[in-house]
């Protein structure tokens, strides 16, 4: 059915270990363009390809680095994005006219299949609207894109909760353009090099740029240090949320959600509960820090955009 659909022209919004995809057949420009239209997605921010197999990764892209090959041998299938010079064939529309592509195998079992089925590389962002946080659960792409796709797989949550990390390997040293939860360390154990930031020449992964991950709640980001005084003088307001990893012993918000575990556990559940808390009618939410390294770096990344306050996109 979702294979058909693709084939057709149509979207279909999928489960990967990360978070949610809206899926689109590359190699069909007028599919992509719908892409942009269902998620209000600004033209200049291209989509990430997605492949099951080699064969399929030859397709879209025009050389396989060295650097790539090690990557992929350490990551896929799994969270990791590569950027690679795409191939010709490869429709602009999909990259944004960009001469690079970002492409990757997911590990989930429904997405392998479904680009199994379909026997082609699928074109998907985050299948949320543009600029809200990215959907961790099947629900979260309805409530975002209901009536603007045919078919939304249901795959129960995702396992990661945070967007793939996303590296430029063109070169010999790996560029980390989005942070994600496979680590710095990680990847410099595997590629055998120390992990570059991004030049000012680097590709752009707009994300970057704008107000982005939000709830329509103002997001107001507190220390685990401030926290533990049990009181923050703007959780007086009736309509605040809190969002922490330690007990919390101060005066009850309305909406309380508290991720305990690691900061994986933490990343996990991050998305889902911006997203509750604004459906609960919190208009001021406090979300508690982590400390900024390895999968703690992605979370800061997603909290710090989640918490700017410019129009955003
Ligand atoms: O985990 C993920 O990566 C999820 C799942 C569905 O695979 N996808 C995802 O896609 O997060 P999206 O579109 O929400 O984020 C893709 C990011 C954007 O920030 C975009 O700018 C960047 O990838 N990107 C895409 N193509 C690029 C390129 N050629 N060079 C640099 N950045 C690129
Ligand atoms: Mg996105």
């Amino acid at each position: 059915m979702g294979a058909r659909l693709l084939r057709g022209g149509g979207l279909v919004v999928f489960p990967t270990e990360t978070v949610y995809g809206l899926g689109a057949r590359a190699f069909d420009p007028k599919a992509a363009r719908r892409v942009y239209r269902a998620k209000g997605r600004p033209a200049d921010n291209p989509l990430i390809v997605h492949v099951a197999s080699e064969e399929q990764l030859l397709c879209v892209v025009r050389r396989v680095t060295p650097l790539a090959r090690r990557l992929m041998k350490a990551f896929w299938p799994g969270p990791l994005t590569l950027v690679l010079e795409k191939a010709r064939e490869l429709p602009p529309a999909v990259t944004a006219g960009h001469r690079t592509v970002a492409v990757r195998m997911p590990s989930h079992p429904a997405a392998l299949a479904l680009l199994r089925a379909l026997g082609e590389p699928i074109a998907a962002p985050s299948a949320n609207r543009s600029g809200r946080p990215s959907p961790t659960a099947a629900e979260h792409a309805l409530k975002d894109l209901k009536g603007r796709v045919p078919l939304i797989l249901d795959g129960g949550p995702c396992r990661k909760g945070l967007e793939s990390t996303i590296v430029d390997a063109r070169g010999r040293r790996p560029v980390l353009l989005r942070p994600g939860t496979i680590t710095t360390q990680a990847l410099a154990r595997a590629a055998k090099s120390a992990v570059a930031a991004p030049g000012r020449r680097a590709p752009p992964a707009p994300g970057g740029r704008h107000r982005h991950y939000s709830p329509s709640c103002r997001v107001v980001l507190v220390s685990p240090s401030l926290l533990r005084r049990s009181t923050l003088p703007g959780l007086h307001p009736p309509s605040a949320g809190l969002v922490c990893r330690q007990d919390w012993n101060g005066s009850r918000p309305i909406f309380l959600k508290h991720l305990s575990g690691n900061v994986s556990a933490y990343a996990r559940g991050l998305f889902a509960a911006l997203r509750e808390a604004e459906s609960a009618g919190v208009k001021t939410l406090y979300v508690e820090t982590v400390a900024d390294r390895g999968v703690g770096r992605a979370v800061m990344d997603r909290l710090r955009r989640a918490a700017l306050r410019d129009s955003g996109q």
